[in-house]
């Protein structure tokens, strides 16, 4: 945990007396901890104590930032690996349940872009509330990691759960959270911490559980010579956030992908190629599948007349005539094929009259579903983070927002999930 960031909100209860040592431990491992002070938490431990035990400033007052100019509220709640919550009380629950932002504590954790850990603490009463218990239900789904609360002694004479989790627990919690070896934050790797200690959100939904989806990405190289090759402007970012969204679904996905510029995704099966008849190849292999998604960016035509050794000026100020033929296309193939998957999507790239190119494209080519964009470099898409396309099906033409290319990718996952659905396995 050396070197690792945490901001660590501190709300108002009697269990902030345990905050401090967890300061302590936390500092000890090399962890920098960043204290932010409710103001009910200023009712139980100080700020002077968490500064000194932190040896960093303890922030109190969100407008005291926005004077600061140093540091904004934004940027506090993002400078950390992980936000911690110790105590949560159930009022700080409530906050975060229902995105109240009326002081720092709440607003930083509206803010942040890092994981929230909370370690509730409250009045055994209060814990079983129904209130309590639904906003526990609404924090989990949101993705929110818990620790304890213990079930014990409490301050106020009664027993039974809602003890704030001893600081060592939240230090493994945290650790745990940190290392990425929670199955929520990896979705395989194994869980470290004792189960009880911490509430796991649950899995999101797998519709495509047992599914195989083949997704092709990338440019493809035809070779001239040795060294040299045709390509095109192709990342293969769309691809690569496809093949992940269909992954988190939960299908085995055959990533066959060109030499692209953006990593393949993990825990997808990775087929690298180079051209279009090795992508063919590849996709033939990989199948049967359920359904193929063909986003790579295949060159339409290959030298017929390739050299095997490196093609030299010869003197005469011609150059050498290449001669090309017409790759396999690999959609129009898979889409004619009796092992043709029940669903076929592929991607039109058009510059111009995109979407009756497209839907002619869909016809011609016998797959189901079009995802057509335009790429006319105005738009930034080709090799861009955001994408804007028509989704181009038997029913008509769909235009989405300009999105990111991982929005786009959930999307179509989404959809290939549902034309599924009902299909047997
Ligand atoms: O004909 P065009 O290249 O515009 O078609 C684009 C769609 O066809 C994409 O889904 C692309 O992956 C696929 N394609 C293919 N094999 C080819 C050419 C295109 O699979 N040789």
């Amino acid at each position: 945990m050396q070197g690792k960031r945490i901001l660590l909100v501190v709300g108002g209860g009697i269990a902030a007396f345990k905050t401090p040592e967890l300061i302590r431990l936390l500092r000890k491992e090399g962890v920098a901890v960043t204290p932010v002070l409710t103001r009910a938490g200023a009712q139980f431990v100080t700020p002077l104590t968490l500064s000194a035990l932190a040896n960093a400033p303890c922030h109190t007052d969100l407008f005291d930032l926005t004077r600061e100019a140093e540091m904004g509220h934004i940027q506090l709640s993002r400078a950390a690996d992980l936000v911690v919550v110790a105590p949560a009380t159930a009022d700080l629950m409530a906050k975060m349940a229902n995105g109240f932002a009326d002081d720092l504590g709440s607003t930083l954790l509206m803010a942040t872009d890092k994981r929230v850990l909370i370690a509730p603490a409250m009045n055994v009463r209060m814990w079983d509330h129904p209130a309590t218990q639904r906003n526990r239900d609404t924090l989990v789904e949101d993705g929110v990691l818990f620790v304890g609360p213990d079930e014990g002694d409490m301050a106020c004479g009664e027993w039974g759960e809602g003890r704030m989790a001893e600081p060592e627990a939240i230090v493994e919690a945290i650790r745990g959270a940190l290392a990425q070896t929670l199955p929520s934050l990896t979705g395989e790797a194994p869980l470290r911490l004792p189960p009880e200690a911490v509430i796991v959100p649950p899995a999101p939904p797998q519709p495509l559980r047992g599914r195989h989806v083949i997704v092709t990405s990338g440019p493809t190289h035809e070779p001239i010579d040795p060294v040299r090759y045709i390509a095109n402007r192709s990342s293969g970012a769309q691809g690569a956030a496809i093949a992940t969204a269909l992954r988190d679904l939960g299908a085995k996905v055959s990533f066959v992908t060109g030499p692209a510029t953006v990593p393949p995704p993990a825990r997808v099966e990775v087929i690298r190629v180079e051209t279009a008849q090795q992508m063919k190849d590849a996709v033939e292999t990989a199948l049967p599948a359920d359904a193929a998604v063909m986003a790579a960016a295949v060159a339409d035509w290959r030298v017929t007349n390739a050299a095997d050794h490196k093609m030299k000026k010869d003197g005469s100020g011609n150059p050498p005539a290449l001669e090309m033929v017409e790759n396999p296309d690999i959609l129009a193939w898979i889409g004619h094929d009796e092992r043709r998957p029940r669903l076929v999507v592929g991607f039109a790239a058009e510059t111009d009259d995109v979407v009756a190119h497209a839907t002619a494209k869909r016809l011609r080519k016998g797959c189901d579903w079009i995802v057509a964009n335009d790429v006319s470099p105005e738009t930034g898409i080709m090799g861009g983070a955001q994408n804007a396309v028509t989704l181009i099906t038997d029913e008509g033409a769909e235009t989405w927002p300009r999105l990111p290319k991982d929005e786009v990718a959930r999307r179509l996952a989404q959809r290939i999930a549902q034309a599924l659905e009902d299909a047997p396995r």
